[in-house]
């Protein structure tokens, strides 16, 4: 009895070990975001230029987008325009060097899909 109360307890704090290492925080906008913004789309969509109206500056700019609309649909990231766009390889334009990697792309709908949808029944 006492061994396989031992045996227990030991698999059990195992599981924990692993489930721990596979958590993975939501993306933060600051931290994980921005830099790859700011590296791939900022020139064009930042203070100076703003491509189709766009300012992604900001999440409040991005929600409220520019000449289609909203760029960001919180906790949506398939009905959102701006993945929409990298994920068909239209941003940034093609002529651009740095296309945007595909785990990059990741790190951007787990940014998207992890925000409180605001409209869930809308668009
Ligand atoms: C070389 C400049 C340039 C870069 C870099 C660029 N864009 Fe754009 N973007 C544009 C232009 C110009 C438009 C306007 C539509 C068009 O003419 O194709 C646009 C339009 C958009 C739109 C649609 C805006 C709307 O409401 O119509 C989205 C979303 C967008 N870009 C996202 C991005 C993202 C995300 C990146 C970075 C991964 C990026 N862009 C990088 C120039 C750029």
């Amino acid at each position: 009895m006492v061994l396989l109360g031992g045996l227990l307890i030991g698999s059990l704090a195992q599981g924990r070990v692993q489930a721990d290492d596979k958590r993975e925080a939501a993306p933060d906008f600051q931290r994980d975001v921005r830099p790859i913004f700011e590296e791939k789309c900022l020139r064009c969509h930042g203070a100076k230029r703003r491509g189709g109206k766009l300012d992604m500056r900001t999440l409040e700019a991005m929600l409220t987008g520019g000449d289609t609309g909203p760029a960001i649909k919180q906790g949506h990231a398939d009905k959102s325009l701006l993945i929409e766009l990298i994920h068909h390889q239209e941003m940034p334009p093609k002529k651009e060097k740095s296309a945007v990697t595909s785990s990059e792309l990741d790190l951007l709908r787990r940014w998207i899909d992890s925000m409180p949808g605001k409209n869930p029944t809308r668009g």
